[in-house]
């Protein structure tokens, strides 16, 4: 195993109270695995990122729960910042969806990658230049050499998050949380980058969590798949188990509106209502207000994980 994730509770502070954003999350990851996690905007899966890499912005705080990173065993959520840093790229490599949020807009593309070689390696600069560009050529980009005397804004959106990618896996990190690294992309330069992300974490051995927003994206790359709503994973299965036999509701509508985008009519067929704010989120079973399948229960008592086979668990009262 590579991570475990046990009963984590992130929050936000506010002026109207606290945002329960990630509200008791559990899962795990193998060596070499990669485990989609996938929800509508506003479900906690960038907290969920950022607390595992605990890249948390100031107001936000773990209150509960574990991040055991293995085989070490160590708790990410009781290491001092120092502690992290070296986690961080090393251990744990990270991709975000905006590029410029991490690459420095004024340093060229090249010394962007080889810094971090030389921080976390200890390469010489030269040695870490020249790696910097078999990492480039390693991410298919053209005429790499070139590319490497470059700025980030001389580049397309595609190119750059390429090279975010090859600044996250240019210390070999046990695994990479990749967090809507293809949203901002169109859709033929998305497929390029995915097909890219995975045959680099087949090569490399790499276990991946990547967060989408997208069911109809992870089918290609992923093994399994975990789905967040409201700060809670409702089902988790394997990749093949929730396409094929999907059993929350939540799970059924996004697999729904998955179909119609990539479908022929052009016509996204969302679920209807929205995402729930945190900061008061509905009783009982928090999708209950959207579930065409809602009863008498589902608004009172919060459905337990129920566990349908081995790889296979849902949090739905239907399925008690
Ligand atoms: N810095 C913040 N302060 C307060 N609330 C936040 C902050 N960042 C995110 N949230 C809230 O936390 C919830 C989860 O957000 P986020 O993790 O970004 O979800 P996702 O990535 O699934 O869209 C949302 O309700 C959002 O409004
Ligand atoms: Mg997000």
């Amino acid at each position: 195993m590579v991570l475990e994730v046990s009963n984590l509770m992130v929050h936000y502070q506010t002026m109207d109270g606290y945002v329960k954003a990630v509200d008791g999350v559990s899962f795990s990851i193998d060596k070499g695995e990669a485990l989609a996690i996938v929800g509508e905007s506003g479900c906690g899966k960038s907290t969920l990122a950022l607390s595992i890499l605990r890249l948390l912005p100031k107001n936000a705080k773990i209150v509960g729960g574990s991040i055991i990173l293995k085989p070490d065993g160590i708790d990410l959520t009781k290491l001092s910042e120092t502690e992290m840093r070296k986690i961080r790229g090393r251990k744990i490599g990270m991709v975000f969806q905006d590029p410029m949020t991490y690459l420095n807009p004024a340093m060229k593309i090249g010394n962007q990658i080889a810094e971090s070689l030389v921080w976390h390696n200890q390469l010489t600069w030269n040695e870490a230049r020249e790696r910097a560009v078999e990492l480039l050529s390693r991410l298919k980009i053209p005429d790499p050499a070139n590319v490497a005397t470059r700025y980030p804004h001389q580049l397309s959106g595609g190119m750059k998050q390429r090279v975010m990618i090859a600044i996250a896996i240019s210390c070999n990190p046990d695994l990479l949380v990749a967090d809507e690294p293809t949203t901002a992309l169109d859709v033929t330069v998305q497929a390029e980058v995915l097909e890219l992300l995975k045959s680099l974490i087949q090569e490399m051995g790499m276990s991946l969590i990547l967060i989408t927003h997208d069911l109809g994206i992870v089918a290609e790359i992923c093994d399994k798949v975990a789905i967040m709503y409201a700060g809670k994973i409702v089902e988790q299965a394997d990749v093949y188990t929730i396409y094929k036999s999907p059993l929350h509701p939540y799970t059924m509508g996004l697999l729904k509106a998955a179909a119609t985008v990539s479908g022929s009519e052009g016509n996204v067929e969302s679920i209807p209502g929205t995402t729930p704010s945190l900061l008061n989120p509905p009783s009982g079973c928090r999708f209950h207000p959207r579930c065409p399948f809602v009863f008498d229960k589902c608004p009172k008592t919060e459905p337990p994980i129920i566990k349908i086979d081995d790889n296979h668990e849902v949090a739905c009262w239907l399925r008690e």
